[in-house]
């Protein structure tokens, strides 16, 4: 590997402190979100444990509606994850016979959920609900177990029970653990079910029509990328080269006219012609430059993330491994994801450092921005992060922002290259 270690020291800015109240609120509410996906989760879970025990008790006599039913239950489940922004496609096509469904593989795929969601689900969902209310129980315990008779103060679950303060403890330290579930194992088991949703309900014999499908999304996300560019290409020659252009063509007019008469006159105009037409000049070259920076091809990406990197307001560490060079379109979309990420960092992050990495695997380029700043990105909040998703996305690649209130914020880009 050959990571190399760019250093930039700037001015130096106030470390921003994670706000602790941000803090807890931002993990009360993935806490909450993650509560409401599994709850959800609970509903679906138990509609499938239902169909489960029915499909094995009397599934045999009852083959088609029970098929049915699997169908409209995977249907409600798929919905449930497009709410939670897991677009999962219905199959194109459903078997027609039962003979057909047990060969097509997006009917197995389903059965083999409503198994895994049903058991799995079911008992999620059930300490989903449990956790929390647990935590209430036996977090307020010193406050109301002395009102109730001897004998009847338990924590939950009611593994003891407490007779005198000495047993108080226990119950709040409980109570405790209880909170701490779900703060933090709610949200992985959230996304898990997710992922198992996503992974299984995914599948049909189409897999390569949703390949088409999204093929076609990306292409449209492609073309739009397209015409961005070409309008901001438009507006970058109109406002600038144009406009010094028609000056240089009046001045040189009017230095014409009054050639016979004013030589004084002529030298000015002359001059100012010059100056115009010389800004003309600098103006297409930028564009030129913002079409497929220059930089790219005399130093390859390595050299020209170290030139972003060392341009960077923020101090900057990188972390270089690309061997050997990757198609153009590919250097240019990383290169342009990282100027995109170090300029948000400079512009919005408050953030007293940066790391780059950028490496190329055989099959891929692979290329992360990670700040310390106060986290909070949001791609709908500009033009600059969604127009690197599209431009990533109309390469096949993946494109991932992470950006929590109170930081930290990371861009991570993976675009495909062939090997
Ligand atoms: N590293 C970061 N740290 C904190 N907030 C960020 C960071 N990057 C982006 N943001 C937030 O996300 C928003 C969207 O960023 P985006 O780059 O899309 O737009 P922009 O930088 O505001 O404008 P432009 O369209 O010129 O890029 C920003 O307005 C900013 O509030
Ligand atoms: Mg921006």
């Amino acid at each position: 590997m050959t990571g190399q270690e760019v250093r930039v020291s700037t001015s130096s800015r106030p470390r921003p402190r994670g706000v602790p109240a941000e803090r807890v609120m931002s993990l009360l509410r993935t806490s909450g979100r993650a509560l409401e996906q599994l709850l959800g989760g609970f509903g679906t879970a138990l509609l499938a444990l239902g169909l489960l025990i029915w499909a094995l008790v009397v599934g045999v006599l009852t083959a088609r509606p029970t098929l049915q039913a699997l169908h409209a239950l995977a249907d409600r489940e798929r919905a449930r994850l497009g709410r939670w922004g897991l677009e999962v496609p219905v199959p194109p096509r459903r078997a027609a016979g039962l003979r057909e469904a047990w060969r097509d593989p997006a009917t197995r795929a389903e059965a083999a959920w409503l198994a895994r969601h049903g058991v799995g689900g079911t008992v999620v969902g059930f300490l989903a609900v449990l956790a929390p209310l647990s935590a209430v129980q036996d977090l307020t315990f010193p406050l109301w177990w002395w009102t109730l008779p001897d004998g009847w103060a338990s924590p939950s679950p009611a593994l003891w029970v407490v007779r005198d303060w000495s047993g108080v403890p226990a119950v709040v330290l409980l109570g405790a653990a209880w909170a701490a579930a779900t703060v933090v194992l709610g949200p992985v088991l959230a996304r898990r079910q997710l992922r198992l949703g996503r992974r299984l309900l995914g599948r049909s014999d189409g897999d390569l029509e949703l390949r088409v499908v999204e093929l076609a999304r990306t292409r449209a996300a492609a073309l739009d990328a397209h015409v961005a560019e070409l309008r901001r290409i438009e507006r970058s020659l109109h406002d600038g080269a144009q406009n010094r252009i028609v000056a240089t063509t009046v001045l040189m007019g009017a230095a014409r006219r009054s050639l016979a008469g004013d030589p004084d006159t002529t030298a000015r105009l002359l001059d100012q012609a010059q100056d115009a037409a010389e800004l003309a000049l600098a103006e297409l070259r930028a564009v030129v430059r913002s079409i497929l920076p220059p930089v790219l091809s005399d130093r390859g990406l390595a050299g020209a993330v170290h030139g972003l990197a060392a341009a960077s307001a923020v101090p900057c560490t990188v972390e270089v491994d690309v061997p050997v060079r990757s198609p153009a379109s590919v250097e240019a979309t990383v290169y342009s994801m990282v100027a995109e990420a170090l300029t948000n960092v400079a512009r919005h992050s408050g953030a007293t450092s940066v790391h780059v990495v950028v490496r190329r695997h055989p099959d891929r380029v692979h290329a992360l921005v990670r700040d310390d700043g106060r986290g909070g990105a949001d791609e709908a909040g500009g033009t600059g992060l969604a127009g690197i998703r599209r431009r990533v996305e109309a390469m096949d690649g993946t494109w991932t922002l992470r950006s929590p209130a109170g930081g930290p914020t990371e861009v991570e880009v993976v675009v495909p290259c062939g090997s």
